[in-house]
């Protein structure tokens, strides 16, 4: 069995073009486009990357984006202050604040994400948004783990009474992904397992999954012999590795080739959840500039 290919591209494109034509509508209401303020801090490649991509697709739909960036030492004072002026939109108005993750090391990120006001938090990291979110209300639900939901909803992959397994806990993708899962009604009703770094015999928890979700940065984690025959094989995964022609590339948590062979469905790497990460920030941007209507 060779498992169905989950294209995140073809679906961010259908989902950008859905968006375009609300945030027209909310700029006829409202005289203006929605914008997004990203903040980049340091000098990561990978960051620089994801915001360019991020601040394209903002454009492609007619939302705005304004980019901030600092370079060499930075304080924590001086980021949370950036993000208060933001806030309060001394740089124009601004729907949506996104501070572009990981800050540098000496920086207290919590700090940072915490200053971002929960009405204006399109990454969903706010505990008040994690807290929504926990209680099945949610209000901005992180981008990556919203996107993952969308893709099972979309390609109609049965989640209630099902068993997914999701390995990684972190508070961007792993942690608010199983309360989605967990959650009730489309996309939900799913009996979850958390897997994680301290977890003992990953791969038997992992055979168990009907839905199952890599999202820690590991390259060859999720083997075939980890995989229920049939199961849908979400890779989270963005991992930068050596090439074979010397250069580098691009893949996932998955061993991707063997485990098409016993997987269902599978998400490819690049072009699998990453491009609905990105559609997944532009409709909380949307909804942020909505939320302020109201
Ligand atoms: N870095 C990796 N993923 C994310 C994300 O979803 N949001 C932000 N702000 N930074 C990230």
């Amino acid at each position: 069995m060779t498992a169905a290919l989950l294209d995140g591209r073809l679906l961010a494109a259908r989902i950008e073009e859905n968006l375009r034509a609300e945030v027209s509508t909310f700029g006829e209401m409202l005289g203006r486009r929605p914008r997004l303020a990203v903040v980049l801090v340091g000098d990561l490649a990978a960051s620089g990357s994801y915001v360019a991509s991020k601040r394209r697709a903002a454009e492609r739909v007619g939302i705005d984006s304004l980019l901030v960036e600092r370079h060499g030492l930075v304080e924590t004072n001086e980021l949370v202050e950036l993000v208060d002026g933001l806030a309060r939109d001394e740089q124009g108005p601004v729907d949506g604040i996104l501070v572009q993750l990981p800050l540098p090391p000496r920086v207290d990120t919590v700090a940072v994400l915490d200053a971002v006001p929960p009405d204006r938090d399109v990454d969903g990291f706010h505990p008040v948004n994690a807290g929504l979110l926990s209680q099945g209300r949610p209000r901005f639900i992180p981008c990556t783990a919203a996107g993952v939901q969308r893709m099972l909803i979309d390609a109609g992959i049965e989640t209630a009474g099902r068993h997914a397994v999701v390995i990684g806990r972190s508070d961007i993708v792993g942690r608010p992904l199983a309360l989605l899962l967990s959650g009730r009604g489309a996309g939900g009703d799913a009996t979850v397992t958390i897997c994680h770094s301290r977890s003992a015999d990953l791969a038997e928890h992992a055979r168990r999954a009907d839905i199952l979700v890599s999202a820690v940065g590991q390259p060859g984690l999720v083997t075939a012999d980890m995989v229920k025959p049939g199961a849908a094989v979400i890779d989270v995964g963005i991992n930068r590795v050596a090439s074979a022609s010397g250069g580098s590339r691009l893949v996932g948590d998955v061993d991707f080739d063997a485990v098409r062979e016993v997987a269902g469905w599978i998400t490819p790497v690049p072009g699998g959840v990453g491009p609905l990460t990105v559609a997944m920030l532009l409709s909380n941007t949307l909804l942020a500039a909505e939320l302020r209507l109201r």
